[in-house]
């Protein structure tokens, strides 16, 4: 039952917390900075324990509170926060202009009638009773507020109007629009309204819900079956701010290593050595790109994690060093089930020293995952988190290069875990409802703290379940999609969704998982692909061959392009990363991120921005050949392929046959490209190239940041790195000036030539 707080009676303040007294509970109200803002209300548990937030200064900022009769107004440079009874909260700018406010009044729910015209709403039908929730919060929304964020969701970029589920889930149905919850929670939700953004972080990780005005279009809610009252109010106006402060709370992505950002071949599963090489030297003899191969749950020994089945790879370590030697990495698939089996070591070191979740009597807890009977690893203890992190030491020195995490909701196929399936938080008992949300980011965290101290370097990680702040640790791909044209079209914005949850590294199973592809689909798949921030190929078990050459000549031929695009495209893309980690920024995103002044790019969702300079508007719908292709204003931009420029603000339609993506360069963009290569690394990039687009228009000075480093090391964050400024100006003639603004690492282009479009 959602508490009442009554009457506000005083405050009292201690550094950047404001504490509330109410007649019958307390609140406290922290200023994090100037634009976020912390609203707690201890319900289980008097501290803040954020998994979430986990390296954030404590600034002392600069704010006044003043009380007058029931209300109590704290002052930031940025904000005025109006405090009143009840725990009521009205956010405004500094100029008093109200932002956010929360709703007044009852519930009232929408209306569902029976056959017989009787109304519904009593059975309890599809709209969540507020005797459900422990927390719930509701917040005014107008005629015109627009909704983002959330990560990964079905249905349209724009959320009003949808309701939403975060309780981590394998659901291998179809994804439909229906679908309330998939297997990640971001509890992260931007509003945009009258043209501006601001953003709520709602930290509590047991089964949260978030309605966007589906239940009353006169406000949304958020609402927690249990824990604590725990959100931030996340100033912008600006999109990017909202997102560069959401990543600042919960942290950003660092750079990857390099070589992933190339293209991956996956299936479930490359089943032998034989196999393996096979796909290898195909991609050689075709000339088509690639960096990396991934193993899935068939490398194993009956699905035992940390060991091969040595019938299928009779010596992983030659097979790696020879996948090596022809340029490719191997990436395996690692899930939490650990096979319950006598003389397993995993299994017996980790029951020996009580590592695996237990039912609410102490005894072990088992379920049920690919290898049959199994127990679950208890990532919430720090002791465990270790041991798993070590244990990654077989992988590594088996030769592989990365590590898969998938089935972490965690998924169980003999019924979910039980509420009180137990976990031990470092000495605090957790139970399942509240570990559930965390436990693929608590695993993929163990899994990167284990990658980084075996190796040094920039580990890489991929997994399907996580909460927010997962982006520090691992990259994350949507799971279980479908060959079909629906879920291409249903990736875009979910991966636009996902860039703006601080998810900027991800992806979905090019070709689709589930179901069999056609030809004309994969080549409309590597064409998003392409752009996705992750990129591969993967499908089921028994769905026909899905590799770019397994279906005709013509199919091989656009993946071939596509591919050697991406490999284009990769100094731009990297240096997309670094500004990811600096400051936010997603690297797939909506339009509106950098047009939000231009209300057209408000709904569209099948065009996105791969960085900042390049507009892509693929064809997502079966035998189309032409799309209509909107153009944001602002600025000019530059067909891709015909070099015909256009001004924006303006709708065109766009010839598109199969072997055409519409891509649009910014007028004004300078472009770094990587010269065509099979795999990253196999040459080396002594003559920066560039690409300068948008020398007819009038542009009169153009400048880029382009950076460098060694790719691999965390060596960048000592200054060994190198950045150049590139500034094209075009007076009379055109002059292109490289500067070098950081120089910190000791490889430098020996040169630098451009083409002019
Ligand atoms: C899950 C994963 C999928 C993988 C399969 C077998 O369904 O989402 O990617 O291939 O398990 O491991």
């Amino acid at each position: 039952m959602v508490e009442k707080f009554g009457e506000l009676l005083s405050y009292t303040i201690d550094e950047n917390t404001v504490s509330v007294n109410y007649e019958k509970s307390t609140a406290y109200i922290k200023i994090i900075t100037k634009d976020i803002i912390n609203f707690f209300v201890p319900k289980i548990s008097k501290e803040r324990k954020s998994k979430a937030i986990e390296y954030l200064d404590n600034n002392i900022c600069n704010f006044t509170v003043e009380k007058r009769t029931g209300v109590i107004d704290i002052i930031t440079e940025a904000l005025i926060i109006k405090v009143y009874d009840e725990f009521m909260i009205d956010i405004y700018t500094i100029e008093n202009e109200l932002i956010c406010s929360d709703h007044r009044g009852k519930r009232s729910p929408f209306i569902r009638r029976s056959g017989d015209y009787t109304l519904l709403e009593d059975e309890g039908h599809e709209y969540a009773k507020e005797e459900e929730f422990k927390v719930f919060v509701k917040k005014t929304m107008n005629e015109d507020t627009l909704f983002y964020g959330l990560g990964e969701r079905t249905g349209s970029l724009n959320k009003r109007g949808y309701h939403y589920k975060n309780w981590n889930t394998d659901n291998p149905a179809p994804h439909g629009e229906t679908f309330e919850a998939l297997y990640k929670s971001i509890p992260f939700l931007i509003a945009l309204e009258k043209g501006n953004a601001y953003g709520i972080f709602f930290d509590n990780h047991f089964e949260t819900h978030f309605d966007m005005g589906k239940e009353n279009s006169n406000y949304y809610y958020f609402s927690a079956v249990d824990g604590n009252i725990d959100y931030y109010f996340i100033n912008g106006p600006q999109i990017n701010k909202v997102v560069e402060r959401y990543t600042y709370l919960t942290g950003r992505t660092p750079l990857p290593a390099l070589w992933t950002l190339g293209y991956a071949q996956s299936r479930w599963s490359y089943g032998n050595e034989e196999r393996l090489i096979e796909i290898a030297d195909s991609f050689r003899e075709k000339d088509i790109p690639c960096d990396i191969l991934y193993l899935d749950i068939d490398y194993m020994d009956r699905y035992k994690v940390f060991t091969w089945n040595n019938n299928r790879f009779s010596n992983p370590e030659e097979i790696m060093k020879k996948l090596r030697e022809k340029g490719f990495k191997v990436v395996t698939i690692v899930d939490p089930g650990v096979k319950k089996e006598k003389g397993y070591s995993i299994y017996d070191e980790g029951l020996k020293k009580g590592y695996f979740a237990t039912d609410k009597d102490g005894v072990v807890y088992v379920n049920k995952v690919w290898p049959g009977d199994a127990v679950y690893p208890d990532f919430m203890n720090s002791a465990v988190r270790n041991w798993w992190g070590n244990n990654q030491k077989i992988m590594l020195d088996s030769g592989v290069s990365g590590i898969w995490n998938d089935m972490n909701e965690p998924a169980s196929f003999n019924g979910p875990l039980p509420d009180d399936v137990m976990f031990n938080d470092d000495g605090v008992p957790m139970a399942h409802k509240e570990a559930h949300n965390i436990y693929g980011h608590m695993m993929a965290k163990a899994t990167y703290e284990g990658l980084k101290k075996a190796t040094g370097k920039r580990p890489f990680i991929v997994t399907r379940a996580c909460y927010s702040g997962t982006q520090k640790y691992s990259t994350i791909w949507t799971g279980d999609n479908q060959s079909t044209w629906e879920h291409l079209r249903m990736s875009l914005p979910m991966l636009m969704n996902l860039g703006l949850s601080g998810l900027a590294y991800c992806g979905t199973d090019v070709g689709g998982f589930g179901f069999d592809c056609t030809g004309e689909l994969l080549s409309r798949w590597v064409q998003v692909g392409t752009f996705t921030p992750f990129f591969r190929n993967h499908s089921s078990l028994a769905t026909r061959d899905q590799e770019p050459w397994a279906f005709d000549r013509e199919t091989e031929e656009i993946n071939r392009k596509y591919i050697k695009l991406r490999y284009k495209f990769i100094p731009y893309l990297y240096d997309a990363y670094r500004k990811c980690e600096l400051d936010g920024t997603p690297i797939f995103k909506p339009l509106l991120y950098n047009y939000q002044y231009d209300k057209n790019t408000y709904e569209i969702n099948d065009e996105f921005l791969f960085g900042d300079n390049i507009l892509v508007a693929p064809v997502v719908e079966a035998g189309a050949r032409k799309r209509l292709v909107y153009l944001p204003q602002g600025d000019n931009w530059i067909d891709y392929w015909t070099k015909d420029e256009f001004t924006g603000g303006q709708y065109i339609i766009k010839d598109a046959p199969l072997d055409t993506c519409p891509i649009y360069i910014k007028s004004g963009s300078i472009i770094p490209i990587m010269e065509e290569m099979n795999y990253i690394g196999e040459k080396e990039n002594n003559v920066l190239h560039l690409e300068i687009y948008g020398s007819n228009n009038g542009v009169e000075h153009m400048a880029y940041t382009h950076y460098c480093d060694d790719g691999e090391s965390f060596n960048y964050r000592n200054g060994e790195y190198n950045e150049y400024r590139i500034e094209v100006s075009m007076e009379e003639e055109m002059k292109v000036k490289l500067n070098l603004i950081h120089d910190g690492y000791n490889r430098k282009y020996e040169s630098y030539d451009y083409m002019i479009f």
